[in-house]
């Protein structure tokens, strides 16, 4: 059965709009997939610092990537499919999901290092970003810096593809936003129906 990888950074929870366009998603999502659900607000996630830091230099350097301190980027790594939703916070995402990111990118795992650069050690042919926003971005708007750092990552780790679908301007004044969340959710479930 093909592995799906939900990353849901969805804060808020049960009032998450985002996690309404996951859900849309999934709903439909052909059963031929398996998902699997990590919750960031669930996992203890540390950042890179002191002790924590040097005790991942020491495992790595000592080849000990079967270590159960990087059994989410195996995960990771292995996933056929990869869904990320997270709100727009900030000009980019929360950093909830940059510190899930910092501890997945693991040399000999998610990429490597060689003599050409790195390269992307995932198997995922695709990727989803399901977002939504405050206000409302134009693509390649440099105030947009949640899909530009994506895509990047889409590189890095060697995803295939990487679809973004978002809902926009959420809380701009007189904005419906049920319906711009009802438009992204379809959106969203006629992409998963795809799959
Ligand atoms: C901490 C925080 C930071 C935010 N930063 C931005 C921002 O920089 N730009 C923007 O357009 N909206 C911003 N918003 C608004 C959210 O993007 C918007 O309300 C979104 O729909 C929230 O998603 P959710 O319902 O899944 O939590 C922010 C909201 C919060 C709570």
């Amino acid at each position: 059965m093909k592995q799906a990888l939900y990353i849901d950074c969805c804060i808020r929870g049960r009032q998450s709009r985002t996690r309404k366009l996951a859900e849309a998603f999934f709903a439909v999502l052909p059963k031929t997939w398996r998902v699997t659900t990590v919750n960031l607000m669930l996992e203890d996630l540390r950042p890179l610092s002191g002790e924590f830091f040097a005790r991942r230099e020491a495992l790595l350097q000592a080849g000990k990537t079967d270590d159960s301190r990087f059994d989410r980027a195996r995960q990771l790594a292995e996933a056929d499919l990869v869904v990320v939703a997270a709100p727009f916070w900030d000009m980019s995402f929360p950093s909830l999901l940059k510190i899930y990111i910092e501890n997945v990118s693991v040399d000999g795992v998610t990429f490597r290092s060689t003599e050409e650069g790195f390269q992307g050690l995932c198997a995922a042919e695709r990727c989803v970003f399901l977002t939504t926003r405050g206000a409302a971005y134009a693509p390649g708007d440099p105030m947009e810096q949640a899909v530009p750092y994506l895509r990047a990552i889409q590189k890095f780790f060697g995803f295939g593809e990487l679809d973004c679908i978002a809902a926009d301007g959420l809380d701009l004044d007189g904005a419906d936003a049920n319906a711009l969340v009802a438009d992204a959710c379809a959106r969203a479930a006629a992409l998963a129906q795809t799959l």
